[in-house]
């Protein structure tokens, strides 16, 4: 059956990747409450779409950190990619690089940076989990930089790993055969299979918990890349990544795998753009699976957007092509979404774009019918 919209890939990779593979994929936290709000709260969220401007030339284009790409969709970090498919994260690096677009490599890839980098040209960033031992994250950003990536993502929600249940039953491992290749010359490629989730307990042992704001002085300190700041909920941290000299923001909540029970993404935007004063660009990541959520993260204030779970799904259903179909969609649905709304470029969407269900005076529920 022919596939016509991001979302049909999740059950297709239901059906092919092993279970323990596909929860991993799939799963969020405990109750998975967040993980349902990232997409429900995109459609509470209505356009106001203006009409009779002559749209028959649409712009997508846009700059990220001085980088230009065509379209403002990018790749967010998933780890162990291979589990999807051989090809694994060299399928998405090429994907993305068709696509004119950014790539962000996991720390846990399992494919090192320099492997990625041999796929060819393309505007990569690196996401960076800060281990205990500074060594390792030294000689690691250092060899990011060394192969051509352009910005660090640090990922800030993780001093531990939240509680996936379906991993900790499927007493999820990385298979055997794969390792995390970044990692692998540390004697720490490899995650020993545990009594309950093997990453979490990957995590408890290495990870530094003690992360905090100096951290992110210290990191400028051995690189001069720009750093993104991901993982931020709230207009203080906001604030706070501005102060500590962080060159964006993305605001995520890790697709709802950390702590259940913070708001969807698209409802904590706002309040960072806002903070952020317009000082660093903000991304968002989490549920977006159609171009009109894009649309309704950009009339909200976002630079761009990164997507996760779409990425994994489609490697696993058709490697390679899968991802440049996803991306192909998503260009081509928020193509007609700015079209729709009368908007020829980026500048054009604004705020009075879109309505939103905090923007009424007195919100009252839709009465039933
Ligand atoms: C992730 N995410 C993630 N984030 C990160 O900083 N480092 C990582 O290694 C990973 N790994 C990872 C694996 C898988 C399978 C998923 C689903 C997610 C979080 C990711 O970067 C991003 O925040 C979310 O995936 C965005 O939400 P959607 O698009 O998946 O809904």
């Amino acid at each position: 059956m022919e596939i016509t919209n991001v979302s049909e890939y999740d059950a297709i990779a239901k059906q092919k990747l092993p279970k323990m593979v596909y929860d991993y994929y799939a799963s969020g936290a405990e109750d998975q409450w967040t993980l349902a709000e990232n997409r429900n709260a995109f459609s509470r969220i209505l356009f106001r779409p203006r009409i009779l401007i002559d749209v028959s030339k649409i712009d997508m284009t846009t700059t990220v950190l001085g980088f230009k790409i065509s379209m403002p969709i990018m790749i967010a970090p998933t780890a162990m990619q291979k589990m999807a498919h051989p090809e694994g994260e060299y399928a998405t690096a090429r994907a993305a690089s068709a696509a004119g677009t950014i790539m962000t490599l996991s720390s846990w890839a399992t494919s090192s940076v320099e492997e990625v980098a041999s796929t060819g040209p393309g505007i990569r960033f690196f996401q960076l989990y800060v281990y205990k031992d500074r060594h390792v994250v030294a000689q690691l950003v250092r060899r990011a930089e060394r192969a051509g990536f352009k910005a660090i993502a640090l990922t800030v929600d993780t001093p531990r790993l939240g509680r996936r249940e379906a991993d900790i039953k499927n007493r999820f491992t990385l298979p055997p055969f794969l390792t995390l290749k970044n990692f692998e010359g540390l004697d720490l490629g490899k995650m020993d299979k545990s009594n309950d989730s093997g990453l979490a307990s990957y995590v408890a042992g290495q990870i530094d918990r003690s992360l905090s704001w100096k951290d992110v002085k210290w990191l400028q300190t051995i690189t001069k890349l720009p750093i993104l700041v991901k993982g931020v909920l709230t207009a203080e941290d906001a604030r706070l990544a501005v102060q500590a000299g962080a060159a964006g923001i993305i605001v995520s909540n890790h697709g709802a795998r950390q702590l259940d029970y913070v708001p969807a993404t698209i409802l904590a935007l706002e309040e960072v753009v806002k903070a952020a004063q317009g000082r660093v660009p903000v991304f968002l990541d989490g549920g977006v699976r159609r171009g009109t959520d894009v649309f309704k993260a950009l009339a909200l204030g976002a630079s761009g957007i990164f997507i996760g779970r779409p990425v994994v799904f489609s490697l696993a259903a058709e490697g390679e092509v899968g991802v440049r179909k996803v991306l192909q969609m998503l260009r081509e649905e928020f193509e007609l979404t700015m079209a729709l709304s009368g908007c020829r470029s980026l500048n054009e969407i604004t705020r009075n774009h879109i309505v939103t269900d905090w923007d009424l005076p007195h919100p009252r529920p839709l009465p039933r019918l």
